[in-house]
């Protein structure tokens, strides 16, 4: 294990050496038309929404970059979670997407619910809109999610189905995605969430009908459909070292020792400022990182009991700081990807009543000290780090 604290302590020094140097003072004005106009005209992006972005009284600083800019220069995908009727309706969600992200990841749009909601009945378009926003504006997607207990539609749940049945379906539930998209989708979530907090298996249909062997073979089914994708597992809590990430570890380092095509751990990194955020996130990615997979930050969020103040957000900052700079520190994090662009949509209201205000732009599109923060984390790391090959 390596001393992180003190790693990451000096990059905070380093940072508040440089900052003020390396972004340039104020950083709090949503990214302006003002500011990014010349920028804004990406092939495929509409002019954004000037009135509702348009801060007054705030001066746009035209030196300013965009996460997305910071992050090429430091060898970091910076992503977003896709929500694809924010995408349609929404100028403003548009445009941030546009210009703030170098990586895509449609928040449901993949999930078998969404792709094959009656069985034979294929809904690819959401998804294929958003392939086609990623290619115009030069993104890569990630894709999400292929094996998962969760939003499994229930033509396969309560179909009855034999194991032998289930099996050929899961099969064809990969085999008919990943042939569709493929070429199109940089990482693939090929199996998410499928331990329990304790690092036993969860009790899944897939668990229950195929056992454990059922991870094993969908990363070698879905590397025989595209064997360029890389391929991830997926999960959340995983971000320390803590029984669940032990049994993660375990299994990805038998699966790589026995040739199984598994290319990368996400850290879905879902935080909450009550909690302490773990104290050995860099220590926990080294170990990933040594088995020869890629760690990607996959759900980035910090979320807090509303009503929002400037304590809370200085804690949601820090938060996300101790996620980014371990992050940087570690040269196969090559992707970190927010669950979201703005709170109005985000998952959180909806499942943790009372709590919200997770992301870096808020219901009205105004950034966060935590936007600041993790824009001069960013540039400190600069070109240190390699590049985006
Ligand atoms: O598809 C129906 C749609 O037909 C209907 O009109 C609409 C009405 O509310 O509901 C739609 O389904 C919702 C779906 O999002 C699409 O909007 C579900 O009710 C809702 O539960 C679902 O929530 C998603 C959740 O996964 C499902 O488990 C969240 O948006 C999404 O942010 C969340 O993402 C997960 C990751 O995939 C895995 N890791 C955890 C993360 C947060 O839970």
């Amino acid at each position: 294990m390596q001393p992180q604290k003190s790693v990451i302590a000096g990059l905070v020094v380093a940072l508040a050496a440089a900052t003020s140097l390396t972004v340039g003072a104020s950083a709090s004005a949503t990214p302006t038309p003002e500011r990014s106009s010349a920028k804004a005209a990406t092939p495929g992006v509409p002019a954004p929404n000037r009135a509702k972005v348009a801060r007054p009284g705030v001066r746009a600083d035209p030196t300013l970059k965009t996460l997305r800019q910071l992050g090429d220069r430091a060898g970091l995908r910076i992503g977003a979670a896709i929500n694809l009727d924010a995408l349609a309706d929404d100028a403003t969600y548009r445009y941030l997407a546009a210009t703030e992200f170098s990586s895509v990841t449609p928040e449901n749009a993949m999930k078998w619910d969404a792709i094959e909601p009656r069985q034979g009945e294929y809904n690819y378009a959401p998804a294929e809109e958003l392939i086609r926003f990623a290619k115009a504006n030069r993104q890569i997607v990630r894709g999400h999610t292929l094996v998962w207990h969760s939003q499994v539609p229930t033509w396969v749940t309560e179909g009855n189905f034999t194991s032998a049945e289930l099996r050929e379906i899961l099969r064809r539930h990969i085999r008919t995605e990943m042939s569709q998209f493929r070429g199109n989708i940089t990482e693939w979530d090929v199996v998410n969430e499928a331990f329990n907090e304790d690092g036993t298996l969860r009790d899944s249909l897939w668990l229950q009908k195929l056992g454990p062997g059922y991870i094993e073979d969908a990363f070698r089914y879905a590397h025989s459909i595209d064997p360029k994708a890389k391929l991830f597992y997926n999960d959340y809590n995983i971000e320390g070292v803590n029984p669940k990430s032990n049994a993660v570890y375990n299994l990805l380092r038998r699966l790589r020792a026995e040739g199984v095509p598994v290319q990368g751990v996400g850290l879905q990194s879902h935080f909450d400022i009550q909690y302490n955020y773990p104290p050995d996130i860099l220590a926990n990615m080294q170990r990933f990182a040594a088995l020869g997979v890629n760690v990607s930050v996959t759900e980035a969020d910090v979320r807090m009991d509303l009503p929002v103040d400037p304590t809370k957000l200085q804690a949601q900052a820090g938060a996300y700081d101790a996620l980014l700079s371990s992050c940087l520190l570690v040269k196969r994090c090559k992707n970190f990807t927010f669950w979201g662009i703005s709170d109005q949509y985000s998952w959180i209201p909806g499942v943790f009543e009372g709590q919200g205000a997770a992301l870096l732009w808020d219901d009205d599109y105004q950034t966060k000290p935590a936007y600041d923060s993790i824009r001069r984390l960013l540039a400190v790391a600069g070109s240190n780090r390699p590049k985006i090959s």
